[in-house]
């Protein structure tokens, strides 16, 4: 198996504490996915390149207020992606995921910005800047794309990696002239949403990693490091969704502030962190722990 053992294990253990809560306490869920949509909506659309703060998302979507200086283009981004989560939402039940289904989510990312494309597949060939690589010919990509779906409607244990490989496969097939990668990062999220998940935020601070580890799947051959990353997104959302809907809200530290109740320095217990062996959550640009997970890593070790 590609992915950490350790992750792996503890999204298991975590989802199955997340189940544990249902039914979820309404209120505290509304409040929740709202502000887990403005999250997604921002950095999936800073990672394409749009300008607009955390906070301006949250303004334009929350008080359809316009940003003074912003393209009209950056506010349908904005105003899209909203939509295209509440379209994602409606096919969250829905028996099989059709070809239909990920076009009309294209469509709605770009309406009103590229019409012409708007839930078409490209006629042309592409280039993705900045790397070697070229997506395949147009004529394939209606096949190719079968393999999406398939994915999509297959039973399997092995989610989290099904998951990467459904957004792995698209960015590489890359069926549109532009939006694909705001159209992947949907469909990872209706795949998570559909085997019981909460959504997966890839944030915009992880962009470079993001992509080179996409980059290291195609040159080399090496898919482990995109498993991981999306592995670790799960269990962010997985962390955030148990603190916010558990009975007993986790009180997160900072590093510098954990290192006072820890052998370990603030350094490294950020290297334990970022390499996924202890515990940890990123808020922004920052991990922050528990108490209680390095009571367990230092029991363990
Ligand atoms: N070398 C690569 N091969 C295949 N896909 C890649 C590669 N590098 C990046 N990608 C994917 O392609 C996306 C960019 O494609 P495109 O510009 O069509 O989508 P977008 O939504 O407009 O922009 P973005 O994906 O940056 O949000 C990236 O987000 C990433 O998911
Ligand atoms: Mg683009």
């Amino acid at each position: 198996m590609a992915i950490d053992e350790n992750i792996y294990e503890r999204i298991l253990q975590k989802k199955k504490e997340l189940e544990k809560l249902r039914p979820f306490n309404q209120g505290a869920l509304k409040k929740l996915k709202d502000s887990f949509n403005v999250e997604l909506t921002y950095n999936s659309n800073a990672i394409e390149g749009n300008s607009l703060t955390l906070s301006e998302t949250r303004l334009v979507l929350e008080e359809g207020i316009t940003i003074g200086g912003k393209l009209l283009k950056e506010h349908f981004e904005v105003t899209n992606h909203q939509k295209a989560i509440e379209f994602v939402e409606t096919l969250v039940k829905k028996p099989k995921i059709e070809e239909l289904d990920i076009l009309n989510i294209h469509a709605i990312i770009l309406d009103r910005i590229d019409p012409e494309n708007a839930g078409f597949y490209r006629k042309w060939g592409v280039k993705i800047t900045g790397t070697n690589y070229t997506p395949p010919n147009p004529a394939k990509v209606p096949r190719l794309m079968q393999e999406i779906f398939s994915l999509f409607n297959s039973k399997t244990a092995e989610l989290i990696e099904t998951g990467a490989r459904i957004h792995m496969k698209f960015v590489d097939i890359h069926p549109f002239v532009d939006g694909n990668g705001r159209t992947a990062r949907l469909l990872l999220n209706l795949y998570f949403m559909r085997h019981g998940y909460p959504p997966v935020i890839i944030l915009r601070a992880e962009r470079s990693k993001y992509i080179r580890s996409i980059v290291s799947a195609q040159t080399k051959g090496d898919f482990q490091p995109f498993i991981n990353f999306i592995a670790k997104a799960v269990e962010r959302s997985l962390d955030i969704y148990l603190d916010c809907l558990g009975t007993h809200p986790k009180e997160y530290l900072s590093l510098s502030e954990a290192a006072k109740f820890s052998k370990h320095s603030a350094e490294y217990l950020s290297l334990l962190s970022r390499t996924g062996k202890i515990e940890a959550v990123k808020f922004g640009r920052n991990w922050k722990i528990t108490r209680e997970a390095i009571k367990e890593y230092e029991e363990k070790h």
